[in-house]
């Protein structure tokens, strides 16, 4: 060999690992699947394949898929409540979630549905979209206030159930002269709310439409991901990063580009 291709050859292979690192190879603990419509994969995991003492991908976003009698449906559950994964957009970093009771996928689908609980995303690294709105549910009110539209489906014995629309009455607190017993607040995709000509018979159609999250990466996670790791958990270890070629790390996959150089140097 002549001496200036001695000279070029760790360049070669510079090359040839820093296109093998961008390259989709495998994340052999990093499985995808499909569930119904959805593909679940990293920074989502399978709670049925992996499991909370080891997974890959971000803690609480691990997604269940179970049958209804009908179809599989993808479920991902925080606060202690269970909604429904509409739709996943890896590029935008976004999720479409719907509360699972008042889901089109419901056991029982219900065209008038008693929202039960808020939404309470915890400390998960989600925030609710920018095209979201709010929609304050007040049970069992003396009366609903002329801001306020009355949902007389929902309605039990005399008392009313009143829908604030971006939370209008939080303000002054104007509901105290009403004394509802209940007040859950829900999210919805304002754009969804021309759907219906009638919120107050068609609210239901418009929660089937669901809310939309963003994520973004875990703190612990930056590095593992800027090697091209994926993050995850084990057990027995704690914070663990997947590398593309199957082994695993406890921070990043950047020392295996700095051990093939030097192999090559
Ligand atoms: C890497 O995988 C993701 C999803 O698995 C895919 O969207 C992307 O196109 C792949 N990239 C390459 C270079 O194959
Ligand atoms: C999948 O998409 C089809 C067509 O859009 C829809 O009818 C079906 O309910 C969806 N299934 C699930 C589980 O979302
Ligand atoms: C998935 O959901 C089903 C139905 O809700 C439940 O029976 C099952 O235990 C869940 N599986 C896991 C691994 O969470
Ligand atoms: C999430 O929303 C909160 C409040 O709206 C904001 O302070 C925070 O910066 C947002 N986080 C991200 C990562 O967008
Ligand atoms: C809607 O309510 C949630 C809490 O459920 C809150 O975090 C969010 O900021 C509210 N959004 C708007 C637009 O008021
Ligand atoms: C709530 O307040 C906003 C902003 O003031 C307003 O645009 C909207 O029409 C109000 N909604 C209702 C139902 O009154
Ligand atoms: C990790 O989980 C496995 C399976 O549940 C259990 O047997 C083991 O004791 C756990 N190890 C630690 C260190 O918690």
């Amino acid at each position: 060999m002549s001496p200036i291709s001695i000279l070029l050859l760790p360049f070669f292979f510079f090359i040839i690992s820093i296109s093998a690192q961008s390259n989709n190879l495998t994340y052999p603990n990093c499985p995808s699947y499909d569930c119904g419509n959805v593909t679940v994969r990293y920074p989502f995991w399978n709670t049925d394949s992996e499991s909370a003492t080891q997974f890959c991908g971000y803690e609480g976003f691990g997604i269940n898929c179970s049958d209804n009698g009908k179809q599989n449906i993808p479920k991902i559950s925080f606060g202690g409540d269970s909604y429904y994964v509409q739709s996943i957009d890896y590029e935008l970093e976004t999720v479409f979630l719907v509360d699972y009771d008042v889901s089109p996928v419901a056991t029982v689908r219900d065209s008038c549905p008693r929202v039960k609980h808020n939404i309470n995303l915890g400390t998960l690294p989600f925030n609710f979209s920018m095209f979201s709105v709010n929609l304050s549910f007040h049970f069992d009110c003396d009366g609903c206030p002329s801001f306020a539209t009355e949902i007389k489906c929902l309605e039990q014995n005399d008392k009313k159930v009143c829908l604030d629309v971006m939370n209008n009455g939080t303000v002054g607190s104007v509901w105290d002269a009403y004394s509802c017993d209940q007040e859950v607040v829900t999210t919805v995709i304002g754009e969804k709310m021309k759907l219906v000509p009638n919120l107050a018979t068609g609210f239901g159609r418009v929660l089937e439409e669901g809310f939309e999250l963003r994520w973004w990466g875990v703190d612990d996670c930056d590095g593992c991901e800027a090697s091209d790791g994926r993050c995850g958990y084990r057990n027995a270890t704690g914070f663990l990063c997947f590398c593309m070629d199957g082994t695993t790390s406890k921070g990043d996959c950047r020392g295996k580009l700095v051990t093939t150089l030097k192999f090559y140097f």
